[in-house]
């Protein structure tokens, strides 16, 4: 039996990667991992990495989800059983510049992906959604509050819950998890994988890194005047290998799932931008400048999540603190400052 992972040479695609061959082999007879990516934000290098820290091979397979024949073809060739759906486009600002690349790449490439699974009778599905399908709603943000979207790239992720749930309702025989992530960050402790943005990062913890290593001046801190603890946004940052092992148990009890359920990966605390700066700082031994800059356009105050169901339904919940997200950051950056 195979597992598929699409976007598997990705941040969050190739921590999962990392631990799905060393917990699912310890714990069970070991699937086949086969990767399909398109490489259009990530590197082959992620695969020797991976490789690296595993001692384990992988099938790679460069190919689009959106492309049909090439997903049908590994399909016919391979005996996939589940698949964990990663590959999608992720930057909110180019979603607005770009919002038919999004709707392609996300909503349809998904289509396309299911259509093909449903033809191979293949219904186990882990799916990447965000916190982002929370809109407005004020946190702790549980999975039972309304949704809403506002901008492409979070209609997108709305958009293939939607269709996931009315698969699910039309085919009893699907069982889905739509993974809600919070603010992934964070490395693998071995410093040999990471976050790796291509061009300057729009997220916090990239762009906070690269002060650090001195490839980018200074932070811009987006607002200083919210109603937080210090004036700045406050998001709920997990360590990414606590949300890869999310995944592996979001996997392992997808039987348990009967239908579609939207479940948060998050830690349940909130951290201001300025308390990542201080910790970063502390950490690193570097110094982190930054002015405070007018609110980002489509920011909130306060973005943190009820994590209770997470651990209710698969036994999980994150176990890695800042200051370990902190670390890991840093030594990712700081021994692979150019990325891959
Ligand atoms: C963003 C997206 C979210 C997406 C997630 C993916 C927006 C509005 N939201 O979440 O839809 O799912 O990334 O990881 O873009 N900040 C600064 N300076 C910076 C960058 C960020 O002060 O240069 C602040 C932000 O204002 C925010 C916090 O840092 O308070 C976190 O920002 P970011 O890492 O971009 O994540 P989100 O905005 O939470």
């Amino acid at each position: 039996m195979s597992l598929l992972i699409t976007g598997g040479t990705g941040y969050i695609g190739s921590h999962t990667v990392v631990e799905l061959q060393t917990l699912v082999s310890e714990q069970t007879p070991s699937q086949d991992i086969i990767i399909v990516d398109d490489l259009s934000n990530s590197s082959t290098v992620v695969l020797d990495r991976v490789k690296q820290i595993t001692n384990k091979t992988v099938t790679f397979i460069k190919a689009d989800v959106c492309d049909y024949n090439a997903i049908n073809a590994i399909f016919d060739q391979y005996d996939i059983d589940a698949v964990i759906h990663f590959a999608g486009h992720k930057a909110v600002g180019e979603s607005n510049e770009k919002p038919l690349s999004y709707y392609h790449n996300n909503v349809s490439g998904t289509v396309t992906l299911l259509q093909v699974m449903a033809e191979h009778n293949v219904k186990k599905l882990v799916f990447s959604s965000s916190a982002t399908v929370y809109g407005d709603n004020v946190s702790p943000l549980n999975e039972s509050m309304p949704t809403s979207a506002t901008n492409p790239y979070g209609q997108t992720k709305l958009m293939v819950e939607h269709i996931l749930f009315d698969l699910a309702k039309s085919d009893s025989e699907w069982s889905i998890a739509c993974l809600r992530y919070f603010n992934p960050i964070g490395a693998h402790s071995s410093g040999l994988i990471g976050e790796n943005p291509n061009g300057i990062p729009n997220n916090l913890l990239p762009y906070v890194a690269q002060v650090a290593v001195g490839r980018l001046a200074q932070l811009q801190v987006f607002g200083d005047d919210y109603d937080t603890v210090d004036g700045t946004g406050v998001r709920d940052y997990i360590h990414v290998v606590d949300l890869a092992q999310g995944h592996v148990k979001a996997l392992q009890n997808l039987d348990k799932i009967s239908g579609c359920k939207a479940i948060n990966l998050g830690t349940g605390n909130g951290t201001s931008v300025l308390e990542i700066v201080n910790t970063f700082k502390e950490i690193s031994g570097q110094d982190i400048p930054y002015k405070i800059a007018p609110r980002r356009a489509g920011d909130l105050a306060t973005v943190y999540a009820n994590a209770d169901l997470a651990n209710e339904l698969l036994g999980w919940q994150a176990t890695r603190n800042l200051y370990t997200m902190i670390e890991d950051t840093w030594r990712w950056q700081s021994e692979n400052p150019q990325g891959f």
